[in-house]
């Protein structure tokens, strides 16, 4: 079969197969569940600081294999399967294919063989970082100390991975010239106890005698006016989001200062969600679709307004998470406008086609709508006008700084 892991799993598979990660060395998980679950040590008493793993959403046996797939579907390697717990993780020997690497700064990646060659024995100084470095007299001094060759290890992983890098080479610049830059996407881990110890593992590999970590990056956010941000309309058909979605759009475009991408459910359903009917697979899918379109718009600083019904709980926070996840702001408005005045004022007949079984799953009707409990804005629009309802969005929007 074929799988393509998470981006942190492959990031992990990257390393165990550089070596990065020795001594698992091309091992997924273990069969000794210490090492596979937390922090402990191999069979052979190896401690070992965190678990590399691999989850599988389908059932796998002893002696299958699996190929793992980057995101483009080009196949990495294949796992051969020892063993699957209940929970999906999945542990075996994995074999690289070779597949050329990409990405940026991607000549910067260079195996733990590679990089100790070029050291010939030396000792090195290795400092793992994750953002600027902004003291180097104590990795000078600490060099000469050891008369060692200075060795950046940017831990390019993830959004920011490239800005590391680029760190890292700034850093050089000011470093003595045979200062070494080489990028290594560790994923970051949750405990800071786990994260040093295993990139004291990943320094020792690429052959450290000595390893310092670079301080943690403070990441200060550009203010509201200029970060991403996604403004997402829920509620019922005939609720008034779109039309509200509509005033918010035109009203932004007047006050000119921040470029608008409108994103309405009927008219996705047109070109991006054609086809989709509305069972509860294809909304999530539409729904998806319309965050992947908006997440987008918004790692650029852009604001996205959506309005789509978005029936499900669970969806609406995926499309928060993928927001969030390039840095942007969500901002979810529930137009709680009650499903009887939807149908009474029925704008497009809509209800009482619904009503009379002529459309199949309607929402309020015949399918579901859950109500939020995270919405940061809450309008009924059954007392007041679409203006009203328009300067509360807008003054959402001024009071969080996203619009001057
Ligand atoms: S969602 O559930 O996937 O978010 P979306 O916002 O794209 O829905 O489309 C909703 C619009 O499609 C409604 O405003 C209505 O005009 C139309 N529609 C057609 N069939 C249905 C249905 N079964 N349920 C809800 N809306 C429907």
């Amino acid at each position: 079969m074929e799988w393509t892991p998470e981006p942190h799993e492959l990031a992990d598979l990257e390393l165990l197969l550089s070596g990065a990660f020795e001594p698992l060395g091309g091992f997924l998980g273990h069969d000794d569940l210490h090492a596979v679950h937390e922090r402990g040590t191999l069979a052979d008493g190896t401690p070992w600081p965190a678990p590399v793993t691999l989850r599988l959403p389908v059932e796998v046996h002893p002696g299958d294999e699996v190929t793992l797939l980057d995101p483009e579907g080009l196949p990495l390697a294949v796992l051969t399967v020892t063993a699957q717990e209940a929970d999906g993780l999945t542990s075996g020997p994995v074999k690289g294919l070779g597949t050329p690497e990409h990405g940026p700064f991607a000549r910067l990646r260079r195996t733990p063989a590679q990089v100790k060659e070029e050291l010939g024995g030396r000792p090195a100084l290795v400092v793992t970082l994750r953002g600027p470095l902004d003291d180097l007299s104590e990795i000078v001094a600490t060099a000469k100390e050891l008369d060692a060759v200075i060795m950046l290890l940017a831990l390019s992983y993830g959004e920011g991975g490239p800005a590391v890098v680029r760190t890292a080479l700034r850093a050089k610049e000011r470093l003595p010239e045979d200062t070494l830059v080489v990028s290594v996407p560790l994923a970051p881990r949750e405990e800071p106890e786990i994260d040093l110890e295993l990139r004291e593992h990943v320094a020792t590999a690429y052959g450290a005698t000595e390893h310092l970590a670079g301080p943690e990056p403070v990441s200060i956010p550009g203010p509201p006016h200029r970060r991403g941000l996604v403004v997402f309309f829920t509620g019922l058909s005939g609720s008034g989001k779109s039309t509200i979605a509509r005033g918010l759009r035109d009203a932004l475009l007047e006050l000119g200062s921040r470029t608008v991408t409108y994103l309405d459910g009927d008219v996705v359903r047109h070109l991006l969600s054609k086809g989709l009917t509305f069972s509860k697979a294809d909304r999530d899918l539409n729904i998806r679709r319309i965050g992947f379109v908006a997440a987008e718009v918004a790692r650029h600083g852009g604001l996205a307004i959506c309005a789509p019904i978005a029936p499900y709980a669970a969806t609406r926070a995926e499309v928060r998470e993928m927001v969030e996840a390039v840095g942007a702001d969500f901002l979810l408005v529930h137009v709680a406008t009650p499903l009887e005045e939807c149908e009474r004022r029925d704008r497009k007949g809509l209800y009482a086609k619904a009503r009379a079984g002529l459309i199949p799953e309607f929402t309020g009707i015949s399918d579901p709508y859950e109500e939020p409990d995270d919405a940061d804005l809450v309008i009924d629009t059954t007392h007041i006008t679409i203006d009203a309802a328009v300067s509360q969005v807008l003054g959402t929007l001024r009071s969080g700084g996203w619009v001057r």
